[in-house]
């Protein structure tokens, strides 16, 4: 496996889809199409230096595989120096763009019956589903609520309406918006508890023959639809969602563990394997994680939100102990064949082998 890793991308085109929201598309030359492939739902990191410091901000992919390029969709939160500068970008431009990654995956292949909860910007992993699906599969279904406020906050509309209209008998497009009226009540409000039931009621959606949900958008919305979805009878692993904060918020970081405390103390060689080369640093201040010490000695490890949750800086443990202080994102079979996460890992052991390589 090759570890995830950035390159200069120049951006070919810059679309206003709302009037705080753009699709960025970048060209990705010849060369780098194969470390580009991505699955249908996956993401990006873009990074960028404001003043000393090393921005990272992940984005949906909206494009498909067969498209020209790679386009993102962003939503410029206001305050926000990210997107203060996603503001500025034009045609032309170079940014720094991690290979795509992520677990949020719709595989192309097969017949499906998919159901895509979406709102907000939380549309733009659901743009490459639908359109990959629709596509790529002639005869699958695809479902998709999507939430906003009112009709002006609608990002990508006029594709929405063209592929309603191409895929006229598998394509079922419903617009909820909660601050402005629609002639049909069922589609005024939000995407809660009460609206899925109803909809379920109505038979428009079907929680329990959906061979995948697919839910995208804040994540107070996402993980109170993702319990709907259970209560009204999906199976768990038919339910899909990605979390880029914590639930609930970020938790207190654990203090380092008495083993990894004296580690610390001691001083502890680390050294990783990334892209077939192994190189060496120290980490010996108490607390300290792997990534932070890497940074710490100018090593560039692969990785985007340092919370445990993106799966970016994967690694395998070869040699050594370490204790991890928060992991949303790797399975109990990864935790069993010896993966960690490097934004959260502390030796335990005065050595520790990391192989960014091992897939
Ligand atoms: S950087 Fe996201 S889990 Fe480590």
């Amino acid at each position: 496996m090759v570890a995830p890793r950035f390159h200069p991308l120049t951006i070919a085109a810059v679309r206003e889809e709302t009037a705080d929201a753009r699709c960025i598309t970048f060209t990705v030359p010849p060369d780098l199409r194969d470390a580009y492939a991505f699955v249908p739902g996956q993401y990006v990191t873009i990074r960028i230096d404001r003043a000393c410091e090393d921005l990272r901000r992940s984005y949906s992919i909206c494009s498909t595989p067969e498209d020209d390029g790679l386009s993102v969709g962003v939503r410029c939160i206001a305050g926000g120096s990210f997107s203060a500068f996603a503001r500025t970008l034009d045609v032309g431009d170079v940014l720094d763009v991690m290979t795509p990654q992520g677990r949020f995956l719709a595989p192309i292949g097969g017949v499906h019956d998919y159901l895509l909860l979406a709102a907000g910007s939380g549309i733009t992993p659901m743009m490459s589903i639908a359109r990959s699906v629709l596509a790529g599969e002639s005869k699958s279904r695809v479902t998709l609520l999507y939430a906003n406020r009112t009709s002006d906050s609608i990002m990508f509309r006029d594709k929405l309406d063209a592929l309603k209209d191409r895929y006229l008998t598998r394509f079922s497009l419903s617009h909820i918006l909660d601050e402005e009226q629609q002639e049909v009540e069922l589609l005024n409000g939000r995407l809660d508890r009460q609206k899925l039931s109803a909809f379920t009621r109505a038979g428009i959606i079907h929680p329990d023959r959906h061979d995948g949900i697919y839910i995208c958008g804040p994540q107070p919305m996402m993980e109170e639809a993702s319990s709907v979805m259970r209560d009204l009878g999906a199976a768990p692993d038919k339910i899909h969602f990605e979390l880029f904060t914590p639930p609930g918020g970020p938790p207190p970081v654990a203090s380092a563990s008495p083993a990894a405390s004296e580690a610390a103390a001691e001083g502890v060689v680390v050294e990783v394997i990334l892209d077939g080369t192994r190189r060496r640093f120290p980490l010996d201040q108490t607390g300290e994680t792997v990534l932070a010490a890497a940074r710490r000695a100018g090593l560039e490890l692969p990785y985007s939100c340092t919370a445990g949750m993106c799966c970016t800086c994967r690694c395998k443990i070869v040699d050594g102990t370490s204790e991890m202080i928060q992991n949303y994102s790797l399975e109990p079979w990864e935790l069993k064949a010896g993966y960690t996460l490097a934004c959260q890992t502390r030796p335990t052991s005065k050595t520790l082998v990391l192989d960014f390589d091992a897939s």
